[in-house]
């Protein structure tokens, strides 16, 4: 978890640089595990927000996950992160649903602003019953006008196939630009002290300087970016 923590801040500041990412955010984290990358958003906000103290922040979020371990453990960071992050002006919503995503995306009601996977459609995810290249599709319906969908996995090339694979689909639909093709980006983990302290304990063995990893982001009609 701490190494994939801030991945999802390039893709996010990719967004913000180009002034596409709204105050008030509909989100969507399919395969969430224990949050990550729902708690780095969070952790994102919370900065914009103190930097905006005179604007408010919303943050609608909804978790899918399917391992009820994975949704204990982020419900039990809920309790304990929510309050490192909050602000006056940043109200946050969190409902975890413990479903299969690919059952839920086709059924669930919602319209979303922002909709994120990490680390879920790879080879190393999927069962041979899971089609991580049609989700895209589905959650192309879910997705207001303008909203966005920020894809990330491992940067492995066997690993982030599926990344291609979707955009070359999505290429057939108009109204999903591909405003950030598939590319790998490293996270240095030297300053991580957390990772430090695991190592020490004897509890993380390999010891990398870098994370690669792949994203890729689409933009359902915004004609801003
Ligand atoms: C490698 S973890 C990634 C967790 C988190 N997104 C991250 O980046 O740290 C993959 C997660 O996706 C979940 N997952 C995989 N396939 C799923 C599915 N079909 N429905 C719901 N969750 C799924 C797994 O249970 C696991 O928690």
């Amino acid at each position: 978890m701490p190494a994939n923590f801030f991945k999802i801040w390039l893709p996010l500041w990719n967004l913000l640089q180009k002034q596409c990412l709204g105050t008030k955010l509909k989100v969507l984290d399919l395969g969430a595990g224990p949050g990550t990358s729902t708690f780095s958003l969070w952790c994102f906000f919370s900065l914009l927000a103190r930097d905006n103290p005179d604007r408010e922040f919303v943050l609608d979020c909804c978790a899918v996950e399917r391992e009820s371990s994975f949704v204990k453990i982020m419900q039990s960071l809920d309790a304990t992160y929510r309050s490192s992050v909050q602000t006056d002006n940043l109200r946050i919503n969190l409902r975890v649903d413990q479903k299969d995503i690919y059952n839920y995306a086709a059924c669930e009601k919602g319209q979303y602003d922002l909709v994120m996977e990490s680390n879920v459609l790879n080879c190393n995810e999927t069962t041979s019953s899971d089609k991580p290249k049609s989700l895209p599709l589905v959650l192309m319906n879910k997705l207001k006008e303008p909203g966005t969908l920020i894809l990330l996995e491992p940067g492995k090339e066997k690993n982030r196939n599926v990344l291609g694979a979707i955009q070359q689909l999505l290429a057939n639909y108009p109204i999903m630009e591909c405003v950030v093709p598939p590319k790998i980006h490293a996270v240095p983990l030297g300053g991580l002290s957390l990772l430090k302290s695991a190592e020490k304990l004897d509890i993380r063995h390999t010891h990398q300087e870098k994370h690669w990893f792949s994203y890729a982001i689409f933009q359902k009609g915004c004609e801003q970016l």
